[in-house]
């Protein structure tokens, strides 16, 4: 998985190496969260797109669409495309949760891991990278994009977001490997094929999970599992 604060560039970063990856071979599926599947888009929608006059939603119940968009993708896109060998890569994924309706929420961390391994299934990635810019650079990169409903929540939730981040991936840092994402595009790229290429070298097909997910037998070929953002 590929996760961080606003405008640390995973996504740019997440595109880059599926590309990377394919052109090694490997069969390759690139999805985001929240989306990948039509119920989990039109979770995205109820989460993400702002709406005149406001709508307020809950940290819990925003935790709770979270999780069904996740659950969702999971079943319908992730599992499927292990067990035919593809590499998954996510752009977000359970930290996202953790951070933003968690830490930063204010909803209970325990009820919020409970929940992610109900939806993830047991589905668990090789590598979780945490690609980490201090917030006034994530918002000066996003300066001329529209803010959604989350980056909208204000500086003082966008800073406590992107402080629980690194914390988190300090905290366990066999799981979460923090990345910085400053620099230049090709420093980052750099940065993450050194945490991802020795899954990759060492790979002969299991069903263990890569980058983002998982990967088997290489093949060729893509399915984008992310709609247009
Ligand atoms: P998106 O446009 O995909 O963000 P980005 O380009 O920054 O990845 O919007 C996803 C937003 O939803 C982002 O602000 C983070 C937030 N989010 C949560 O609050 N909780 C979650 O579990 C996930 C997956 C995302």
């Amino acid at each position: 998985m590929l996760d961080g604060p606003d405008g640390a560039g995973k996504s740019t970063q997440a595109r880059i190496l599926s590309e990377h990856l394919e052109q090694r071979g490997k069969k390759v599926l690139l999805l985001r969260e929240p989306g990948g599947t039509r119920a989990g888009e039109a979770i995205r929608k109820i989460l993400l797109e702002q709406r005149e006059g406001g709508d307020h939603l809950s940290a819990l119940a925003e935790t709770f669409l979270f999780q069904a968009a996740r659950a969702q993708l999971i079943e319908e896109v992730v599992k499927p495309a292990l067990a035919a060998g593809t590499w998954v890569i996510c752009d977000r994924f359970s930290l996202s949760t953790l951070v933003y309706q968690g830490l930063a929420g204010g909803v209970d961390t325990g009820v919020i891991e409970k929940l992610t391994s109900i939806a993830t299934a047991g589905v668990k990635p090789d590598r979780y990278l945490v690609v980490w810019v201090p917030t006034n650079v994530g918002v000066e990169r996003r300066a001329d994009r529209a803010a959604d409903r989350m980056e909208s929540k204000g500086d003082v939730f966008l800073r406590a977001v992107a402080d629980s981040f690194r914390k988190a991936a300090k905290r366990e840092p066999k799981k979460y490997r923090l990345i910085d994402g400053q620099g230049s595009l090709d420093d980052v790229r750099e940065r993450i094929w050194s945490e991802v290429e020795p899954l990759f070298a060492g790979h002969t097909g299991s069903q263990r999970q890569a980058a983002l997910g998982t990967r088997g037998q290489a093949s060729s070929g893509t399915r984008r599992g992310t709609g247009s953002k």
